[in-house]
């Protein structure tokens, strides 16, 4: 990996290049449906802009025009901000519709000639009697309509039931083309609401500009402890936000929030408040309990004590005469080390209340987190349980919080995994809003160097029936409030967004996009969302969008597969990076994600009868499908289930058989994901093609690592065989540790499974100033006086960082990296093949790896990613892939590495696998 990024260009104010193209159609054309869509490739995606903007996302308008008639002339009925906002953005894009900026001429305006009108109902209603306006629009609903006519006398209208209706509406009817829908706006005016009020998204930007779990760069709002100077990208957020019906957004991390309270800070969180707003977003922050010790100056932080009452009011006092239209507050206490009630024996409903009391007043909310657990737990107690924590604290509270309090729950009782059962809690409060809190960010899905698209995931939860009191309750009626009748409600996802192109990765925006359209509406299907966001982003010809649609679609279960099976959770590094493989991470420590494998057998009992109780946390009809192995879904057994390897699942497979095959499965279908993207080549945007595939070529490599690391470890805690022959045998493979090696040495990789046999070489540094004999820095030199960083070295399997020399001016420059060669002899058939090389890459360094045959160059790159981890391990064990070599028996194949700074050049194996007949 690279010693650290290249400096960011500076964003500045959104700067669009458009290239319109015209596309108009006779006037006689009849003008059946309101637009459809003309087959033309998106221009230059925005991955290559140099601004950020709301255009390297979804609001790429360009790509799609007007076959019909919209009037170019956009008028707001109204002068209110958000209604400026919609006008605005109509009139730059239905000028890219009609081709505007590439010069519009008189005959032009002819043919889109008319006007669309944008306004309140009322403002509608005034403006034009005899127009159909719906009476009873709802707050945030819109209705769009077409009066029939044409030319001067055409007529869109885009009414709001307020004004953030009218900026909503005006996004759907800018959306329209895409979602497939034909629908006549004369005859069937088009309208719709939001499910749920509350849409937020959560970011967890630190002060110092990291964002927590954030894998899209670095914070649009803060950088070294202010709020930056360029809010530019904050009101692009708001913008992009806006237009996927997304209406809040708390800013700040959920750990460590206090000084986000301070008078200076606030006045800095204005500024984005107010670069927001004309977008409808309003803003929210994560707080802190003790705030009024930590930076109140009062001795305690007791809920119930006055001082501490009068302290929050007048801090809430404080904010809303600096944010007037302030959302309200995310509370994370009790949980993973942050302060809560508990440190005064009082409850999260005194501590909710205490802040809903001061929020009240001003119409702001809170939003309080029932991810609250203790993270050290006895792991050699067979009934603990940190699955039961979140129902066990807040079921009994059910009642007792203020109508303006929301409890915030994560979709399943543990934390994000790429497969877990529905929380209980959704059915355990009855008396209590409840928002439902999912990411958009990937922590444990893929940290967005995988393709995972995580609607068809929330849609499970979302359509889930827990049945609570024996009738139809489903997520999605509970948390809109409906089910039980309560005045809030909604989702909230954890977005991550940073300064890379808002994600990082140009595919996982259909997450966010697909987060906003789910919280507006739950019941669109999740294909239905992918195609729409496909045909705003990507390309709208119909094969372009099949292809798209089902690579998203088949995302999240192939990562589940390559993964954690069975509902065993994702099985990674738990304690740390929470992207690659690391199974042992969750058994023996307090955290309580485990999943209790031993030689005979694996899965948490859970159940009422032998196990923790978590399953009597469930509505009784759910408890009883849950309660036996035998009528648990497949998917779920080991969540709530311990069963030998041998037990027989639904599908008629053994557990063990099932682990083999469905990693064999999920990784040939990353694979299968770089072949399906291949077809789109010369069809899309090159740039945007090139990025995707590169990511994609990584994931299919990375999927292997993955199924590896889970295969071997499996068959040798359970000693059972692979029908099908495939666990333990790698054809093909040249493990390094086997080879003839010059420099390397060989290294036990922790964990074990994490290498293939577990063993793998790596390159150490010469330093002739070391008296130990180990390295100094070689590459990245430091300049005189700085600290030089320290090699990576291994002692068996423990990592050893010498200390390193001061390097005083004028003293010897470090020597030239020490190179190392590993080298095979091939044995095999004469013939062209694929020759995978699996090697890590390391933080703090960018070695160099090449490959030869017979002393011939074949290929050599930079191990330059950004992957967690500064051991070799899973986290960044990483293929390349040099395809059709030409091969025959006796040829030497040398792999050569140059360790660069605390990068060893360490490497795993080769793998020699026949080349595709067509490269042949
Ligand atoms: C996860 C995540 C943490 C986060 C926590 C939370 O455990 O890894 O970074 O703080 O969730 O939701 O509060």
């Amino acid at each position: 990996m690279k010693r650290e990024a290249k400096a960011k260009r500076p964003n500045s104010v959104s700067q669009r290049s458009r290239v319109p193209q015209v596309s108009i159609l006779r006037p006689g054309i009849a003008q059946i449906f309101f637009l459809e869509l003309v087959l033309t490739a998106l221009p230059a995606c925005g991955i290559t802009a140099a601004a950020q903007t709301a255009d390297q996302a979804w609001l790429r308008y360009q790509g799609y025009q007007a076959r019909t008639l919209i009037p170019l002339k956009v008028r707001a009925l109204g002068a209110g901000v958000l209604e400026q906002s919609a006008a605005g953005e109509l009139e730059r894009s239905i000028a890219d519709f009609a081709g505007e900026t590439a010069g519009s001429t008189a005959r032009v305006r002819e043919l889109f000639g008319g006007e669309t009108v944008l306004g309140t109902a009322e403002e509608v209603r005034k403006a034009y009697p005899d127009l159909p306006v719906p009476a009873d629009l709802e707050p945030d609903g819109y209705w769009l309509y077409w009066n029939g006519l044409k030319g001067d006398r055409c007529l869109y209208v885009v009414a709001g039931g307020d004004q953030r209706g009218v900026l909503y509406g005006t996004f759907a009817f800018l959306r329209w083309p895409t979602t497939g829908v034909h629908q006549n706006l004369h005859d069937s005016p088009f309208r719709s609401h939001p499910a749920m009020p509350i849409r937020w998204v959560d970011d967890w930007d630190n002060p110092d500009g990291s964002v927590e779990r954030g894998y899209g760069g670095r914070s649009i709002f803060f950088e070294g402890g202010n709020v930056r100077q360029d809010l530019a990208p904050a009101a692009e957020y708001a913008r992009l936000l806006a237009s996927a019906g997304i209406n809040g957004c708390n800013l700040n991390n959920v750990n460590g929030a206090s000084p986000f309270l301070t008078s200076e800070w606030l006045h800095g969180v204005a500024k984005i408040a107010d670069a927001m707003r004309p977008w409808g977003v309003r803003l929210a922050l994560s707080v802190d309990i003790a705030s009024p010790q930590k930076i109140g100056g009062l001795n305690t932080f007791d809920p119930l004590d006055p001082a501490v009452k009068a302290w929050w009011n007048a801090k809430v006092n404080e904010i809303y005469t600096l944010i007037p239209d302030f959302a309200g507050f995310t509370v994370k206490a009790d949980s993973e080390g942050q302060p809560g009630p508990s440190s005064y024996g009082r409850t999260p409903a005194d501590a909710a209340n205490l802040l809903a009391a001061a929020l009240q007043p001003h119409g702001g909310i809170v939003l309080y987190r029932a991810f609250v657990y203790n993270h050290h737990l006895d792991w050699r107690d067979p009934k603990a349980d940190r699955a039961r924590a979140a129902y066990d604290i807040f079921h009994p509270l059910d009642g007792r919080f203020a109508p303006n309090v929301v409890i915030q729950t994560k979709e399943g009782p543990i934390d994000f995994q790429a497969q877990e059962p529905v929380s209980p809690l959704f059915a355990g409060l009855r008396q209590t809003s409840l928002a439902l809190e999912v990411e958009v960010t990937q922590e444990y899905t893929g940290q967005q160097r995988h393709l995972v698209y995580l609607a068809p995931m929330w849609k499970q939860v979302l359509d889930f029936d827990l049945r609570a009191g024996g009738r139809s309750t489903p997520v999605k009626e509970i948390v809109s409030g409906t089910a039980f009748h309560q005045p809030l409600g909604g989702m909230v996802a954890v977005a991550g967004v940073g300064r890379d192109a808002w994600l990082g990765s140009p595919l996982a925006l259909a997450n966010l996009y697909a987060f906003g359209r789910l919280a507006w509406d739950p019941d669109l299907a999740p294909e239905q969302i992918a195609a729409e966001w496909t045909r705003q982003t990507i390309g709208i010809e119909p094969e372009v969008v099949r292809t798209v649609v089902n690579m998203l679609m088949q995302s999240w279960p192939a990562y589940v597969n390559y993964t954690g099976p069975l509902g065993a959770q994702t099985l990674t590094d738990i304690t740390g990076s929470h992207y690659g493989p690391n199974i042992e991470s969750s058994e023996g420590n307090g955290w309580g994600q485990w999943h209790r494998d031993d030689h005979l057998g694996i899965g948490m009992d859970r159940s009422v009868a032998t196990g923790t109780g978590f399953i009597g946390q469930y509505p009784l009809e759910v408890a009883k499908l849950y309660e036996s192995a035998a009528t648990t879904p497949d998917d779920l057994l080991l969540f709530f289930h311990h069963v030998p390897y041998t037990y027989r699942l639904h599908s008629g497979k053994t557990v063990i058989q099932h682990i083999y095959d469905s990693h064999y499965d999920g990784a040939a279908q990353a694979a299968r994901f770089v072949r399906d993207w291949a077809t789109l080549e010369g069809r899309i945007d090159q740039p945007l093609y090139e990025q995707v595939r590169n990511r994609l070529e990584y994931q299919a490599g990375h999927a292997i690592v993955w199924r590896d690391a889970i295969v071997q470890y499996f068959l040798r805690q359970s000693g059972i065989r692979d029908d099908q022959g495939r666990a333990g045998h790698y054809p093909g493979r040249l493990e390094a540790e086997d080879a003839r090696l010059t420099g390397y040495k060989v290294i036990d990789i922790v964990p074990w499974e994490d290498a293939s046999g577990g063993k793998a070489v790596t390159c150490s540094l010469s330093n002739p100033t070391d008296s130990q004999g180990t390295a100094s820095p070689a590459a990245g030199k430091p300049a005189a006086g700085e600290i030089a960083p320290g090699p990576a070295l291994y002692q068996g399997t423990t990592l050893v960082v010498p200390k390193t020399p001061r390097i005083e001016s004028g003293a010897l420059a470090p020597a030239e990296p020490e190179t190392c060669t590993a080298d095979w002899t091939y044995d095999g058939p004469p013939g062209r093949f694929d020759v995978a090389v699996e090697y890590f890459d390391l933080q703090g360094g960018a070695a160099r790896f090449s490959l030869e045959v017979n002393g011939q160059p074949a290929a050599s790159w930079s191990a330059d990613a950004a992957l967690p981890s500064t051991r070799p391990n899973g986290d960044n064990s990483t293929r390349r892939t040099v395809r059709s070599v030409e091969l025959k028996p006796g040829d030497v194949l040398r792999i050569t590495g140059i360790p660069d700074g605390s990068d060893p050049a360490a490497l795993d194996y080769v793998e020699i696998a026949p080349a595709p007949q067509s490269r042949n």
